[in-house]
């Protein structure tokens, strides 16, 4: 049985006063949920104070993004050891604004899975087609593209570390979720392809989450699905009451 996920992501968004702010209000609220994980992913520079506020704490502490080298001349970029530092036990990678703001490629990608596994962190690597892609009848080869180059590094004893996150590109952000039926039909083919890859029990102990205009309103409904393990929430995680909403409609 997988443990449900639920990881917000704030963006950017929330000062370090907001995010203590939340805090303050979210971890009471929260605190009869017992039967589910939580992620929160504040922004680079509220990570320390957020990360000693949840010292104890059974809702973790993740990172937006990271850079795969260790150290370096790599203006504006930050290595897993300086997440950890941050008590930082998770990090997002290949979120699609990575992927299309900042032009992340797959072969980047694939980089910061590598050392966000081997650096001891567990990774939500995300993937996802665009409105386009999909309209073309392409989804599954992009997804199953994504998945080859994003985890080519990556072998069976490391997938212990690994969260799968499907955000189609075109249900970020715009209001319009991908519906539970063409979500599962999604997971069920990354299922399938992780079996392929590394084998049914690893596939089977995967988490695979859904991403993109999730709401109190349609949470339940997605979570109800087999092969939904979970939900990584952008904007209805930025507002405390909304964000728990989500995680109680779990119970
Ligand atoms: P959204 O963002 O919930 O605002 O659609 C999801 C995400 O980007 O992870």
């Amino acid at each position: 049985m997988r443990k449900k996920l639920i990881a917000g992501n704030w963006k950017m968004h929330h000062t370090v006063a907001g995010c203590l702010g939340y805090l303050d209000k979210f971890l009471p609220a929260i605190s009869s949920s017992t039967d589910v994980d939580i992620l929160l992913a504040p922004s680079y520079t509220a990570l320390y104070p957020v990360g000693q506020k949840l010292a104890g704490h059974r809702v973790k502490l993740c990172a937006q993004n990271l850079y795969f080298k260790d150290s370096g001349a790599f203006t504006g970029e930050i290595s897993v050891a300086m997440l950890k530092e941050c008590a930082c036990e998770a990090v997002i990678v290949g979120h699609s604004e990575r992927r299309h703001v900042f032009g992340e490629t797959d072969e980047l990608i694939q980089e910061k899975v590598n050392a966000g596994v081997t650096g001891g962190l567990q990774v939500i690597f995300c993937i996802g087609e665009t409105g386009a892609e999909r309209e073309a009848g392409q989804t599954s080869e992009v997804i199953h593209r994504q998945l080859e180059q994003g985890l080519s590094g990556i072998s069976n004893d490391m997938c212990d570390q690994l969260t799968i996150a499907y955000e189609p590109v075109w249900a970020i952000g715009t209001g319009v979720n991908a519906t539970p039926e063409q979500a599962e039909e999604v997971h069920s083919d990354i299922r399938q392809w992780m079996g392929s890859r590394f084998g049914e029990p690893v596939a089977g102990a995967t988490r695979i989450i859904y991403g993109g205009s999730v709401k109190p309103g349609n949470s339940a409904e997605l979570l109800s699905k087999v092969e939904i393990d979970g939900l990584l929430v952008g904007s209805a995680s930025l507002d405390p009451d909304s964000f728990c909403a989500i995680i109680q409609n779990l119970q």
